[in-house]
């Protein structure tokens, strides 16, 4: 990877090219920025809220909605569980995991017992995950345009961007 150009998606990486931005990706803001903010919102390609975290020198991007029922995931806390990075939602605390957009869940091996014992399971994808790329400086996004429905597309539409609020932090 050279020193120009990072890309922070583990899962959704592609090795670094050239000092150009990808190909169909957006430019969001300048690194400076979004590190000192720690987080930015941005509607990409004019149709997408999309929510760019950085966290521990890594950026993240995801759909600024959460998949559960909407929430403003901007306003969500970032918390390790069971060794991931997640941000929680604030609107119910689901947790979804910054590189993969899993939704975590404690689940109970028998309800009866006492002590309770639990464990950290996974609901699968459920939030749209987008991939960032950062090139002298700049920070784009490149939206993860695959066909197959995950949770957090429901809240892409005009009608949650007119109720919710569009993004703007
Ligand atoms: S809307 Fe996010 S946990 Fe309910």
């Amino acid at each position: 990877m050279s020193s120009e150009e990072e890309t922070s998606q583990t899962s959704s990486s592609s090795p670094p090219s050239s000092s150009s931005p990808p190909p169909a990706s957006h430019f969001i803001g300048k690194k400076e920025d979004i590190v000192k903010a720690g987080r930015m919102t941005k509607l990409v390609n004019g149709c997408r809220d999309v929510l760019v975290l950085y966290h521990q020198g890594q950026f993240h991007a995801m759909d600024m909605r959460c998949y559960h029922s909407g929430g403003a995931l901007q306003y969500g806390d970032i918390e390790e569980f069971n060794g991931r990075q997640c941000i929680v939602c604030p609107w119910h605390k689901y947790k979804i995991t910054l590189a993969e957009g899993e939704g975590l869940y404690q689940a109970v091996d028998n309800p009866t017992a006492k002590p309770l014992r639990t464990h950290w399971r996974s609901k699968g994808v459920k939030q749209r995950i987008h991939k960032v790329t950062e090139v002298n400086g700049d920070v784009y996004v490149t939206l993860n345009d695959s066909s197959e429905a995950i949770d957090s597309d429901v809240y892409q539409t005009e009608k949650y961007r007119t109720t919710q609020g569009p993004a703007k932090i």
